[in-house]
């Protein structure tokens, strides 16, 4: 959430800012401003709204500089509005700065600094950090590398900040604590930064990430110099990217969601490369073999995620359970953090996230971590925080997910979870050697099934159609269908603004049966298998109220046919191996009835990617 970015060079920096704002919009699309320093003036501009109103903004203002920084912004602390937005000014008019996170003492800071004679103009948490970095400045004679460390020594909060002066015009001061920041390390002394690698890949593939408590001092025409909270001086770990700039572009198609859902059969091809071996018959996760045994002998684990990867967490608990025979428990990172949970070290956590950077999934991290569990991560993006703070794990490599809506992340998470527990279950004995040979076999064959559900986007946009005017939906599915019956509704409600429910399917009548009139889509995952009748006994209890049902069955089936409204047919598999295949209609479902009501499907109102705060 908000995105931060920064150049210092020999080159405009302006072209640079946006280029890194318009990647880096994801994270939030509320506000958007930049600071340049030239000579010895820093010009601040800053605007509500997108980058592109920005971009709008800034015709026939001053954009000269070769240093300047850049913010996008997702509203915590005061609306999204022209003051709030980033960067902002200390009263001197001297520094800028602009800030990703949240500042939990902010207003004892403030009241302080207010008394010391200090003027604040937004609502922001944001800005007591530019006054007190400068009060800082001025009160100890320091330089402004020693003012930010000495000003984030009082700070209580989540910070990924960079500052300005128009003092030092050849230097960005940036320092991290709980959100992202990279720094991309350019030819002849130039650095960028930003909250990830998306807008650096196009400079240069050499980057650092900073750490927890870390300050960087970047200048023009010299080395990247980095220092702890506590002034140790520590040495730039420089990496190389893998990724690259083509994953960053829309490709012909739309939208970035439209572009996402058909990768998926790369995406899950991509997450089982190198790991599912027919040829030798095993499973072989590379993150995490040191930790075999461990898992061979866990009597429960626990899964930690929010949102999709919550929903991929759920999947994952059927797939353990089934194959691994392992008790699994599915929480809520941002519930479990706030109890006090009964773990030791006897316990396996598993932190799902794609960005890496949930707040809430870090701290349960953190918290489990604290109470001797071992912690295995299933991340997307290569190198971020929660990657970094568990133990062991296994990256998704689905590719930079752009969409807020998040798509080919969950079926790759589902990919990796389901690989995790084949190679448990064979290990322990829990499946047997051709049944697992069967399912490596069946696994394998998973994305040209996907590629196949995708060539049905004809007919599942004009299902779309029909129903693009329902105010309400339901999604119902039993056993692992039941959490994609969650993510189809995530789906539809997060980009289309349309109230829709996942439940059991056998829970309808519980209570949301009482929603149920001619008016109500009721989208059923009605694929053969374990609870097929169940399921079907289900439909019609729905069609008995007039319900409309389209179902998601497998290829060639009658008995549902005869009752839904629509079907979307998909390619027959195992039980365990359908949330691979069923949950694409429901992502196309929800974007083709978006993009009908002219939703801003990649940029969704109030949400952002990458949820820093809690
Ligand atoms: C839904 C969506 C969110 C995220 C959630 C967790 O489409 O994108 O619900 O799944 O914010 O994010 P990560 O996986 O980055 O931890």
């Amino acid at each position: 959430m908000c995105g931060i970015v920064g150049y210092v060079g020999d080159k405009d920096a302006y072209p640079i800012l946006i280029n890194g704002l318009r990647r880096l919009e994801y994270r939030g699309y509320d506000s958007a401003g930049v600071a340049l320093v030239h000579g010895g003036s820093l010009h601040v501009h800053k605007c509500k709204g997108k980058v592109s109103d920005l971009e709008a903004h800034m015709e026939g203002q001053e954009r000269s500089g070769s240093t300047g920084i850049g913010h996008t912004r997702w509203a915590t602390h005061g609306p999204p509005n022209d003051v709030n937005a980033h960067p902002h000014q200390s009263s001197s008019g001297d520094l800028a700065l602009i800030h990703n996170g949240i500042i939990e003492n902010y207003a004892a800071i403030k009241e302080e600094l207010t008394h010391r004679g200090h003027t604040f103009l937004s609502d922001t948490d944001t800005e007591v950090l530019v006054h007190l970095i400068d009060d800082v400045k001025r009160t100890e004679e320091v330089d402004l590398p020693e003012a930010v460390r000495l000003a984030l020594d009082s700070v209580v909060g989540a910070y990924a900040i960079a500052v300005v002066d128009r003092n030092s015009p050849d230097m960005i001061v940036a320092a991290r604590k709980s959100s992202p920041l990279v720094i991309g390390i350019g030819a002849d002394g130039e650095h960028f930064l930003a909250s990830d690698a998306t807008p650096i890949v196009e400079h240069t593939k050499n980057v650092v990430y900073l750490e927890d408590g870390e300050i960087a001092v970047m200048e023009k025409g010299s080395t990247l110099k980095i220092r702890n909270i506590k002034n140790q001086e520590k040495t730039p770990f420089i990496q190389e990217l893998e990724m690259h700039l083509e994953a960053l572009e829309k490709g012909g198609y739309d939208h970035f969601m439209l572009k996402e859902i058909h990768e998926q059969p790369r995406s899950i091809r991509d997450s089982m490369r190198g790991r599912l071996n027919l040829a030798k018959g095993e499973v072989v996760l590379g993150g995490i073999k040191d930790y075999e045994q461990r898992f061979v002998n866990a009597r429960r684990i626990l899964i930690v995620g929010c949102g999709t990867s919550w929903h991929a967490g759920l999947v994952g608990e059927y797939l353990l359970e089934d194959l691994a025979r392992i008790s699994v428990e599915v929480e809520y990172a941002s519930e479990f953090r706030y109890r006090d949970p009964i773990i030791d070290e006897n316990d396996i956590v598993i932190a799902i996230s794609q960005s890496g950077e949930t707040a809430d999934t870090l701290a349960a991290i953190e918290l489990a971590k604290g109470k001797g569990a071992t912690i295995i991560g299933i991340c997307n993006v290569v190198g971020s925080s929660i990657a970094r703070v568990t133990h062991a794990g296994s990256y998704t490599h689905a590719g930079p997910e752009i969409g807020v809506a998040s798509t080919k992340a969950f079926t790759a998470q589902v990919t990796v979870l389901t690989l995790m527990s084949l190679m448990i279950g064979h290990k322990k004995g829990t499946i047997s050697g051709s049944h697992f040979y069967r399912l490596l076999n069946e696994l394998e064959s998973i994305p040209d099934k996907v590629e196949k559900v995708l060539k049905n986007e004809a007919q599942i946009k004009y299902i779309a159609d029909i129903y693009r005017s329902a105010s309400n939906a339901l999604y119902l599915g039993r056993g692992s269908s039941f959490p994609v019956a969650l993510e189809g509704a995530l789906k539809l409600k997060e980009i289309s603004y349309v109230h829709a429910e996942g439940y059991p399917a056998a829970e309808m009548k519980h209570g949301p049966i009482a929603l149920i009139d001619e008016e109500m889509p009721v989208f059923v995952i009605a694929t053969k298998g374990a609870s097929y009748e169940k399921v079907v006994s289900n439909i019609q209890e729905v069609k008995a109220r007039k319900g409309k049902i389209i179902a998601i069955v497998t290829e060639g089936d009658k008995a549902v046919k005869e009752l839904a409204d629509h079907v979307i047919e998909i390619p027959e598999t195992v039980d365990q191996f359908v949330p691979l295949l069923s949950v694409v209609p429901l992502q196309l479902i929800s974007y083709h009835i978006a993009v009908m009501l002219n939703r801003n499907v990649d940029q969704p109102r109030n949400l952002a990617k990458s949820v820093t705060v809690e």
